[in-house]
């Protein structure tokens, strides 16, 4: 950990006490954000490339009821007078605008937020879906600072800790828990999900990217050619991470999965941070 982010990190021990919490500051819209005349040519832009994606997209059977003018532009509002004012560490900005267009597209009545973190992504979510119900999971919820009033926070892992008894056809998934995302597409199959998102789907040549081997093998893996390797092994943050690659659990998880879309990064049009781009799945129905 950098010295900074040390001292940080006491300061916040002391303030903690009085309710305060000191956040580094992003490189985001919040921060450094386009004027109101650039906001308008930027938001047609955006809707353009959405509305793109979303067309293609009716061949896995989305449709494109999201296409409502004004939604991004209410969104981009919202956004900016958000309480989190920080980013980093959750989806930023340009995930942002495409997650909300997915899940508002999707129109789904049940959504499970699997990393909770400071509750960005279920603020995102429940703009996208008023209606939906909302469950945001993390196995710690000390960092959550946007509560939706609405929003079911639980302290737990989704599949261990959540309830496997409810209608899930018409459900989506958000995953952004740095969990084995292999995993997370078996679970969600098991209990009859039909939609996930996953973030830091990170493809194979950038396993360096992808924090620990407890994040992996990524959803990218299952369309990646591994034939012939038994072992993956690279640094993150000066630390050595192996992956065994087991052959049949991919070819498995692959039979679980009806279609994989790579969703569009849209930071030449923002001009806000590069993040990897999110990917939508499509499960196969039961
Ligand atoms: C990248 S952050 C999530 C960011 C959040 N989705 C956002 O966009 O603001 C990852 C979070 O996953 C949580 N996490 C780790 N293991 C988990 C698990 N098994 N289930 C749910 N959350 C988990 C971590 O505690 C961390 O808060």
């Amino acid at each position: 950990m950098k010295i900074r982010s040390k001292l940080a990190n006491i300061v916040n021990q002391s303030l903690g006490a009085v309710g305060v919490h000191l956040v580094k500051c992003e490189y985001d819209l919040i921060s450094s954000g386009f004027t109101d005349s650039c906001q308008s040519i930027v938001t047609a832009k955006v809707q353009e490339r959405i509305d793109s994606l979303l067309s293609d997209l009716k061949s896995i059977g989305i449709n494109d009821r999201f296409n409502t003018p004004g939604r991004l532009a209410d969104f981009h509002r919202d956004y900016l007078v958000s309480a989190v004012k920080n980013h980093g560490g959750g989806i930023q900005y340009n995930n942002a605008i495409v997650l909300f267009s997915i899940a508002s597209a999707l129109s789904p009545s049940l959504i499970i937020d699997s990393g909770t973190f400071r509750g960005f992504s279920a603020w995102v979510l429940r703009r996208a879906c008023p209606g939906a119900r909302i469950s945001s999971f993390d196995v710690s919820l000390q960092n959550l600072r946007i509560r939706e009033p609405s929003v079911n926070y639980v302290q737990s892992d989704w599949f261990s800790g959540g309830p496997d008894a409810e209608d899930w056809k018409n459900s989506l998934c958000f995953f952004d828990d740095h969990v084995d995302q292999v995993k997370r597409i078996e679970e969600a199959a098991t209990r009859g999900v039909r939609w996930a998102i996953f973030d830091d789907d990170t493809s194979v040549g950038a396993t360096h990217q992808g924090h620990n081997s407890r994040s992996f093998p990524k959803v990218s893996f299952l369309y990646s050619d591994l034939e012939s390797v038994e072992k993956l092994s690279w640094q993150n943050r000066g630390r050595q991470h192996d992956l065994i690659i087991d052959h049949a659990r991919l070819a498995s998880a692959r039979l679980l999965v009806e279609s994989y879309v790579r969703l569009p990064e849209i930071s030449s049009i923002t001009g806000c941070s590069y993040q990897l781009p999110l990917t939508l799945v499509k499960l196969r129905g039961r």
